[in-house]
């Protein structure tokens, strides 16, 4: 559930009608809501009352924005980052070092000393090399890494391939068969405290049984360690759940989640660390924009918005679908491309897509646009950043400028032998 809703025939952000926004801010623009970013991380936290003290963390990198981090802070949750950037953003954003867990296939040496220097909770190490190399600098240091082996358990998410990361041909983790061995060495070594297990086998899960799965034989690798002699207090189960970015598409709620995980984990004894991105901040965000013009089409006109495939990737680069909704409701409907400025024909949000019947001017959203919609913009074709906004009740605040494209260019400069 979520607080865009229509008002008066308006689409608004909680109480804010969004062509205030527009209005004020210009577009595009991504919205997103404080009171659903909250009661996302309030479902959550409950879905996960039947577990003895688990650690909450947002995935940073769904939505990195330091006002988001600051709600989410403010709801308990700690940080799950995946650079020195995402971990400075938590700190700035007042999350406590105890509450953040550094994932990430290739932290830097750099990397590996920031968060040695920030105390954090949790490195998860992804393989042999960086275990060696994390505990090399800690002891360096006279002291002992918190550290977590991620393990790779060979089990298909079901998802969109790129964003898969639990399949032994993944880059991501420990190989499952390899676990004991890597954590004999590693767990002997001075500079490691190595007393977890990690795990995340990829995003927009449409069903538990891959979740599931990788669980189960998660357990029973516990099991065995604990057979072999260690220590294990902490097992981090990732991110994953997937969000509906159709309406009408069912997906697992936290609750079933948070009911599965308790019977899956039941005997483990362990401290559960969790991991969502998407289902925290994706419904929580709309992008808006704004229709430039629209021109006739072979089988359909194309509907030109002023975002594009830099503001919001996921469709140029996943195929992935995102609500296409008039600001202003209208009943007449019609079929339409609707696509971007930028010069390539992947600069498409949707094809043949069902859709208000919109003119030059008009506003629009595209929904489900809170996680990996602003983070993962570019500034392709000199487009600039765009901005960010944050709604609570009858109040909005920038909470990102935009960056024009003068401000990028500023940070160029000519070789002197131009000269
Ligand atoms: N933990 C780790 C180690 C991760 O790699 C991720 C996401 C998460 C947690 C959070 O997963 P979530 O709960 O959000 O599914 N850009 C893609 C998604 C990439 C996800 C990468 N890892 C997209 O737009 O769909």
């Amino acid at each position: 559930m979520d607080h865009f809703t229509t008002i008066d025939g308006i689409l608004h952000a909680e109480q804010v009608p969004l062509p205030a926004i527009a209005e004020a801010v210009g577009t595009p623009v991504y919205v997103y809501s404080q009171t659903t970013l909250q009661r996302h991380a309030r479902v959550f936290r409950d879905a996960l009352s039947a577990l003895d003290n688990p650690l909450t963390v947002f995935a940073v990198k769904a939505n990195p924005n330091l006002a988001v981090l600051r709600v989410l802070q403010g709801e308990g949750f700690g940080a799950d980052v995946v650079s020195g950037g995402e971990l400075r953003r938590a700190l700035a954003a007042g999350m406590a070092p105890d509450t953040i867990i550094f994932s990430g296939v290739g932290k830097t040496r750099a990397e590996l000393e920031l968060g040695l220097d920030t105390g954090i909770a949790q490195f998860n190490i992804e393989s042999r090399e960086e275990g060696r190399e994390l505990a090399q600098l800690a002891a360096a240091r006279g002291e002992q890494a918190r550290a977590a082996l991620r393990i790779n358990p060979d089990v298909d998410a079901g998802t969109h391939e790129k964003i898969s990361t639990g399949k032994a041909e993944n880059k991501f983790g420990v190989p499952l068969h390899q676990a004991r061995e890597v954590f004999r060495e590693l767990a002997a070594l001075d500079g490691l405290a190595l007393h977890g297990l990690a795990i995340h086998i990829g995003s927009q899960l449409a069903t538990l049984d891959p979740l599931e799965a990788a669980f189960e034989k998660i357990g029973v690798l516990l099991a065995d360690l604990r057979a072999d002699g260690h220590t294990i207090g902490r097992v981090d189960l990732g991110g994953g759940l997937g969000v509906a970015y159709k309406a009408g598409e069912t997906y697992p709620s936290p609750a079933e989640y948070g009911a599965m995980v308790a019977r899956v984990t039941k005997d483990w004894g362990v401290q559960l660390v969790f991991e969502p991105g998407r289902v925290i901040a994706g419904n929580a965000g709309v992008l808006l924009t704004r229709v430039i013009r629209v021109k006739a089409g072979l089988s359909a006109p194309f509907v030109i918005v002023d975002a594009a495939m830099n503001d919001l990737a996921r469709p140029a680069l996943y195929g992935a679908w995102h609500d296409f909704e008039a600001v202003a409701e209208t009943s007449e409907r019609t079929t339409a491309n609707i696509v971007g400025p930028i010069c390539e024909s992947g600069d498409t949000f949707a094809t043949n897509r069902d859709c208000p019947a919109l003119v030059a001017g008009d506003l629009a959203v595209f929904r489900t646009a809170g996680a990996y919609g602003a983070t993962m913009a570019s500034s392709y074709n000199s487009r600039g950043f765009v901005p960010e906004v944050l709604v609570s009740g009858d109040k909005f605040a920038v909470v990102a400028n935009r960056i024009d494209a003068g401000a990028i260019m500023d940070a160029e400069r000519l070789p002197d032998w131009f000269a």
